[in-house]
């Protein structure tokens, strides 16, 4: 994977116009999570161009600790999917009456669709960043793997790629599955390839479970 974007040492590359903050906002409103792909196959370096841009991502003293996994073989696939029929299954037994109806009617993931699985993890033994940061919160080390992992859907939803994230998985069954070392913790399973539409809403407000709210409402001054 030799797809890093552009370093350049012209300065004015460092410089956003009004125009570009614009289409960054209007990236941030119409990013989506994904359950629904096309059957398009996604190009292999396509998705290593995703991986360098998320590479870039802010880490606990540069400690880089996300590994990518991409998930081609069928029997890992198969294990990743079992975990997560079971999951959901056990998820919706925990919902009642109207609750559990409305649940068993979402789709909550897009495996047997997406061309690209990927299992994200964090290395919690990485020796890179020599703890700096993690003494007092070691999360932290956790923390910046989503900070790729948002870097990954954003450059992905920049070129039309869709992405879902999966977390009705058991995360010991995704690492026995992809036989990863004992060190490395699960932080997101992700779907990826192209969605069958675009929206500006999301899904589960779509369907009525869960709305956005009001932002004025989780921010306070002191
Ligand atoms: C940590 C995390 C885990 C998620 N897990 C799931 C999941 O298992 N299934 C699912 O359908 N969506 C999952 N999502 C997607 C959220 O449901 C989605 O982000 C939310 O409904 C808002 O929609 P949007 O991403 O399209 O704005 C997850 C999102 C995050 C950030």
């Amino acid at each position: 994977m030799t797809n890093a974007p552009v370093a350049s040492g012209d300065r004015s590359e460092g410089h956003f116009d009004h125009d570009f903050v614009r289409q960054f906002d209007r990236l941030l409103r119409w990013r989506r999570d994904v359950r629904r792909f096309t059957d398009t196959p996604l190009d292999e370096d396509l998705l290593g161009e995703l991986i360098a841009a998320a590479e870039l991502s802010p880490s606990v003293g540069n400690s880089q600790p996300w590994r990518w996994v991409d998930v081609r073989s069928p029997a890992p696939r198969r294990a990743v999917e079992e975990s997560f029929i079971r999951c959901n299954a056990e998820a919706l037994a925990g919902y009642g009456g109207q609750r559990a109806q409305h649940y068993s009617t979402l789709k909550l993931a897009g495996l047997g669709e997406a061309p690209v699985h990927l299992a994200v993890f964090c290395d919690l033994d990485s020796g890179q960043g020599h703890g700096l940061g993690r003494r007092t919160m070691p999360e932290t080390l956790t923390y910046s793997v989503v900070t790729a992992i948002t870097s990954f859907w954003l450059a992905a939803r920049a070129r039309d790629v869709g992405v879902g994230w999966i977390s009705i998985i058991d995360p010991a069954e995704v690492c026995t599955a992809l036989s990863v070392p004992d060190t490395w913790e699960l932080v997101a399973y992700l779907c990826v390839g192209y969605p069958e539409r675009e929206d500006v809403v999301p899904e589960l407000e779509q369907s009525d479970w869960q709305a956005r709210t009001d932002p004025a409402d989780r921010y306070i001054v002191r």
